[in-house]
């Protein structure tokens, strides 16, 4: 990897990309081209400032780095600046530059300034050995004397080299049906992806990926994932020359910022990147997230094997009947035992409690410390549950601080769940919110919080803030304060990000949590639909996946195919232990062991979509590293009538090593080119079968 810079052209070389930019005769930094390297010395800007005509600025056509407001270009911009002498538009042209070693990392940045107003704006790009992903963010600096009002703040602009219409591939859907992943064909106009609900929530994701002829083996793939848990919007827009470009950041809804004098503001992070075909763009972004996204301490390390209570006991926990679910989580091999809602305040259903942090007495007269010996007794770490974020208005907290919530005097509070959202903008809220949870880490023996958050923000009234419009950003970045402070202090432990199942799940909230709780939903077909989605820009140990029993009279499926399923994530157990058989408790049991065997495979091995239910009515997945591959094989719910014989190609393998392959009661020994190129056959199967087919080295 290298940067370069030659007269003011600007080479960042990845593993095997190249990404260029050059100052223009006007000295706007301009995009010159980002795929296949090429040599050097051919890289040149050609923008001459040339008018089309009277409606069509060159300006307009040209590949910009950074587009500001203003002047005559009017696609979806990147900054938005208000000066305060009533002028409204920012003009960037290049300033300086800095190039900079940090241990594996090269960092360019530079900087562009609006000089009438001592704007400054530094353009940062950081890359890593062995990657082709650059992490983009943009550092906007107030050097005047001056209040600065951003109303815009985007992480990056992107330009595409192509004139045919690219396919967006974005994962959206809702609650309970998360990631479902959808291709779009970009036509002329304006096409975008967002959230206005103060998370990164459930409908759509913080990220771009536009590709052409591509499959998960080749073609081109860029991607732009957006470090963000918040407010977002990516705008991927085509003009009528065919340009293609994706602007992407902090969502400008509602938005803007003071910047006073000698303040900067810093973007959320993108991880950007081109690769040939999907899988390399997924591969690529779950190592990279492990080596330098995910937090230091449990980056590298598998994740523990959880059971969490909440889909068997509800709100109605008990010191008893948690520690009778432990001593089965336990036995079947279960590493780490969470207490989910119901244990605080006075939390009988969701009408109640939020905000009250301590433990209700009713429930665990003598507190939870039988509860967390029992589990610690029986090998296992204890986790529990909050939802920091939230209050009931029936809560002590809220009737001694009614004024804690975002709201507007004049406006009804709309309560969502029964619950409205506290205003983390405020170091008092802030304080009372780490107090809460740093009384009962200091005082109990808890090494796992799930911190969860259920409701879209609403009367977002903060007359706190000098400018309440800076509410959306403020109060994510209280949370990852919050996270971070709590990670200091309690140095081994681990934090999943919850949000009604995966409304949260984003790189934002993976720079800080250890994990993401998927969804909701743990029907195991629909499941695969959201795994898949998920799998495309995140990584595959973050993604919790619980084996329950939901759905299981509507949709009759075995324990198997549950684990079949889960085995693909990150294995959870949440069902009632409490009423399984013997023989399904010891299915359990056989599949945790399988598990722990395979884990670390499927937890940072590469990762493979072999086959999906769109396009195969099969799923299968494969999983590789130098120790083994693991291949797990789902049909779908389709009626017996459709049974069919399937067949898939692997992937990854050595061609010119001998496999010994085993999958039902079959062993076969093959070659890596075998199994990749000829593949394997299975007989007609019917609905909902599923099978996990085990290759090591012969
Ligand atoms: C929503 C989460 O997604 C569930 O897993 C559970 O923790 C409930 N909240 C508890 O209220």
């Amino acid at each position: 990897m290298k940067i370069v810079e030659n007269n003011k052209v600007f080479i960042i070389e990845t593993k095997s990309t190249h990404y260029v930019m050059a100052v223009d005769c006007e000295g706007v930094l301009n995009h010159i081209h980002w795929g296949k390297p090429c040599k050097a010395e051919d890289y040149v800007c050609s923008y001459n400032g040339w008018e089309k005509n009277s409606n069509h600025s060159a300006r307009e056509f040209s590949k910009t780095e950074y587009i500001t407001f203003g002047g005559t270009v009017y696609r979806p911009n990147a900054i938005a600046a208000k000066y305060a002498d009533g002028c409204r538009e920012a003009v960037l042209t290049y300033d300086s530059h800095k190039i900079t070693q940090e241990d594996n990392s090269l960092l360019l940045e530079i900087t562009l300034k609006d000089k009438p107003y001592n704007l400054l704006v530094t353009l940062c790009y950081r890359i890593r050995e062995g990657y082709d992903v650059i992490e983009r963010f943009a550092k906007i600096k107030n050097a005047s004397d001056n209040l600065i009002i951003l109303d815009k703040t985007a992480s990056g602009e992107f330009n595409f080299p192509s004139k045919r219409p690219y396919t967006s591939t974005n994962a959206n859907g809702s609650w309970g049906a998360e990631f479902k992943m959808e291709n779009t064909e970009l036509k002329n106009g304006v096409l975008s992806y967002e959230s206005k609900k103060g998370g990164s929530g459930h409908t759509n994701s913080p990220f771009f990926i536009l590709s052409q002829n591509a499959d998960e083996k080749q073609g081109e793939v860029y991607f732009g994932a957006l470090a963000w848990s918040g407010n977002f919007k990516v705008e991927l827009s085509r003009d009528y020359v065919g340009t293609t470009r994706a602007v992407i950041g902090l969502n400008d809804f509602d938005f803007s910022y003071n910047l006073h004098a000698g303040e900067e503001f810093i973007t959320p992070s993108v991880y950007c990147g081109y690769t040939n075909g999907f899988a390399e763009m997924s591969n690529q972004m779950n190592s990279f997230a492990a080596c330098h996204i995910l937090p230091k301490r449990y980056a590298k390390e598998p994740l523990p094997v959880l059971y969490n209570s909440w889909e068997a006991t509800w709100f109605n926990v008990s010191c008893e009947s948690q520690q009778a679910l432990a001593e089965i989580a336990a036995s079947i091999g279960c590493e780490l035992f969470v207490m989910d809602d119901g244990w605080f305040g006075e939390r009988k259903d969701d009408h109640a409690g939020l905000g009250d942090w301590y433990v209700n007495e009713k429930k665990f007269p003598n507190g939870l410390k039988p509860l967390i010996d029992k589990v610690k007794s029986l090998g296992m770490r204890f986790g529990l549950w909050f939802e920091p974020e939230m209050v009931n208005p029936d809560s002590d907290l809220f009737r001694a601080h009614p004024d804690w919530t975002y709201h507007y005097d004049t406006r009804t509070p709309s309560l969502l769940r029964n619950q409205l959202v506290l205003n983390l903008t405020r170091d008092d809220v802030k304080e009372y919110v780490f107090k809460c949870m740093d009384d009962m880490l200091s005082q109990y023996d808890i090494s796992y919080i799930k911190w969860d958050m259920n409701r879209a923000f609403s009367e977002t009234g903060a007359e706190n803030l000098e400018n309440p419009q800076e509410l959306w950003y403020r109060h994510i970045k209280a949370v990852y304060e919050i996270a971070d402070a709590l990670k200091a202090k309690y140095k081994d432990l681990q934090i999943e990000c919850c949000a009604s199942g995966g409304g949260r799940a984003d790189l934002g909230s993976l720079s800080h949590f250890d994990m993401v709780w998927t969804s909701d939903n743990t029907d195991p077909v629909d499941r695969l639909e959201i795994q898949n989605g998920f799998s495309l820009l995140y990584p595959i140990k973050c993604m919790r996946a619980w084996v329950t029993d939901t759905n299981r009279r509507k949709r009759p499926n075995d324990l198997d195919y549950r684990f079949n399923v889960s085995m693909q994530g990150s294995l959870s157990i949440g069902g009632n232990l409490l009423e399984y058989t013997k023989e399904e408790l010891d299915t359990h049991k056989k599949y945790i062991e399988l598990y722990k065997e395979i884990r670390n495979t499927v937890q940072f091995g590469k990762f493979y979509r072999l086959a999906d239910f769109k396009r195969d009515e099969l799923y299968a997945t494969q999983y590789v590293d130098d120790s083994q591959s693991v291949v797990f094989v789902c049909t779908n719910a389709n009626s017996f009538f459709t049974e069919k014989f399937h067949h898939i190609n692997l992937c990854g393998l050595d061609p010119d090593q001998l496999y010994e392959v085993k999958y039902f009661d079959n062993v076969i020994k093959k070659s890596g080119s075998y199994l990749m190129n000829v593949g394997l056959d299975f007989d007609t199967w019917g609905p909902l079968n599923s099978i996990i087919i085990m290759i090591n080295k012969a």
